[in-house]
């Protein structure tokens, strides 16, 4: 067979690499490297790392730019809440004033954030029997056995690769893609797009009222794939809109009945709701509050939830304690796919990512690899995030109302001092623990513990 000059290149680099590989190797610290602590054992280093988040994020929300802009922190353990931190808008509403003090009962809405829900729900309904994962869609939704003027390839369209957007369905229904907002892709300079050739519902139509099934199927049956199915990743709002009807014909309830009674209720989540919560607990942003309210029916599964802190911190402990207990040969924290950029990457539906430990905190100088679980969630004014860091038993819930560039500093913020005292505690507690010397009648050992895990 015939080699091209490309094959040529690559048996080159493989041989250079094969003969070089001692020294091109990297040599990785072990993953997890310390039991999660018991942190009720670290209460002053505790306290340090609260401070010093808090005192860092409230001069951050003292900045210009963050003056219409509340938000609500909350730090969890596997088994407590930690600490958290509530800031309220300078500047309020005028039109629609919301809670006067934000606390950890203050509702926002958690946009995307809703798809962990939609999920755990499938696992349930899995681990009930009540549906297979890698069954494709069409059992459960017999509208797309039917004739479509689109060619989605439904029968290699499976739960599993909905969940952990794989299917290659297009983005939306009927919100923030350009074709369903005529005005700003006429504004961008491209051809102006009919209206009557996008959904009647939703955003579209000017909000008239929200999308519900036969929108959601009769659209979705003249979609195009852009790409074949578990091929790769690409997030989908379509996807989850298609799994709530999933949830709703196998357990014969609505969507929303459903995650309401077996996972809002179960958890304890009496403060989050998929239907608006009065204004005297909602987080409204001024100069957004048209948002608030809306109700987006059958993308509800794809992010229709209203939560608070201390609910979400509820649902993190919840997930830390039993992510790999939810259905047989399911750990819900492994990834289905990569994702654009080197240490991303998609499970269902989180968005994962890892580093070495000296890249958050260089301090810690360890290069063994932290995986970082998280979902962010997105709708104007509302700007949401949770991460979980399963190897230190950790939940971070993140909530904004208003500006929402204010999120990644504050997560770099948070992130970075908390790794840093999580190591610190995880290695204190190993030290008071395990090391010492060891005897036996005729031969004795010496444990030493080491932040630095080099190896040689
Ligand atoms: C709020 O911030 C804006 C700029 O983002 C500024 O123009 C305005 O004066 C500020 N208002 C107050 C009361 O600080
Ligand atoms: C619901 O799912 C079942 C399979 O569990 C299927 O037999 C039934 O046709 C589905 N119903 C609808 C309305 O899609
Ligand atoms: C949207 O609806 C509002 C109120 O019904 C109306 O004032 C506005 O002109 C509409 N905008 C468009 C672009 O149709
Ligand atoms: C969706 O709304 C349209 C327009 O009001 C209506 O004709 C249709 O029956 C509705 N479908 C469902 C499933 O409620
Ligand atoms: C939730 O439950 C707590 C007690 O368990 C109660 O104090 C609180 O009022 C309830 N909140 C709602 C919104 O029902
Ligand atoms: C909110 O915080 C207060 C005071 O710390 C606490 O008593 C209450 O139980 C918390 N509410 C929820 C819903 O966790
Ligand atoms: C310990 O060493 C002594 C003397 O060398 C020997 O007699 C004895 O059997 C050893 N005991 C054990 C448990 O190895």
């Amino acid at each position: 067979m015939a080699m091209s000059i490309s094959n040529i290149f690559l048996s080159i680099f493989t041989i250079a690499s094969l003969v070089f590989s001692p020294v091109l190797s990297i040599c990785d610290a072990p993953s997890p490297a310390f039991q999660i602590p018991d942190y009720d054992n670290h209460g002053p280093l505790l306290d340090f790392t609260s401070a010093k988040i808090s005192e860092a994020i409230i001069s951050l929300s003292q900045r210009m730019e963050y003056n219409k802009t509340s938000f609500s922190v909350d730090v969890t353990s596997q088994t407590r809440g930690l600490f958290e931190i509530h800031h309220t808008a300078k500047i309020r509403s005028s039109i629609r004033r919301g809670a006067e003090e934000i606390n950890n009962v203050t509702n926002y809405r958690i946009a995307s954030i809703t798809k962990p829900f939609t999920v755990l729900a499938l696992l349930q309904l899995d681990k009930a029997d009540k549906l297979d994962l890698d069954a494709p869609v069409l059992n459960y939704i017999d509208e797309l056995n039917t004739p479509q003027k689109g060619s989605l390839p439904w029968k290699d369209i499976t739960i599993r690769a909905l969940a952990s957007q794989m299917a290659g369905i297009p983005r939306d229904l009927a919100q923030v893609d350009l074709v369903t907002q005529p005005d700003l892709a006429a504004q961008l300079g491209l051809p102006r797009i009919d209206k009557a050739h996008g959904p009647t519902c939703d955003s579209l139509a000017n909000y008239t009222r929200a999308c519900n099934a036969t929108d959601l199927l009769s659209y979705a049956k003249t979609l195009r794939p852009i790409f074949a199915p578990n091929q790769k990743s690409s997030y989908s709002n379509i996807n989850y809109d298609l799994l709530g009807l999933v949830i709703a014909n196998v357990s014969g309830t609505s969507y929303e009945d459903y995650v309401t009674t077996h996972i809002l209720q179960e958890i304890g989540m009496n403060g989050s709701s998929f239907t608006t919560p009065p204004d005297s607990v909602a987080a409204i942003p001024a100069g957004i509050e048209y948002y608030w309210p809306f109700e987006i029916g059958v993308q509800n599964p794809t992010g229709g939830l209203y939560s608070s802190s201390s609910d979400m911190s509820r649902f993190l402990r919840y997930v830390l304690s039993t992510y790999n207990a939810q259905a047989t040969g399911v750990n819900w924290f492994n990834p289905a796919s990569f994702s654009g950029s080197i240490n991303t990457f998609y499970g269902m539906p989180w968005e994962m990512y890892r580093k070495r430990t000296n890249e958050i905190v260089p301090e810690l100088v360890t290069t063994k690899p932290l995986t970082f679980i998280t979902k962010g969630g997105g709708m104007p004014g509302y700007t949401s995030n949770i991460i979980m860091i399963p190897e230190h038993g950790l939940g971070i819930t993140i909530l904004v109302a208003g500006n929402g560039d204010a999120m990644s500093e504050m997560r770099e913020i948070i992130v970075s001092e908390l790794v840093d005292f999580a190591e610190r505690a995880a290695a204190a507690e190993l030290k008071a623990k395990y090391a010492g010397t060891y005897e036996s009648t005729n031969s004795s050992i010496t444990l030493k513990h080491s932040m630095r895990m080099a190896c040689s």
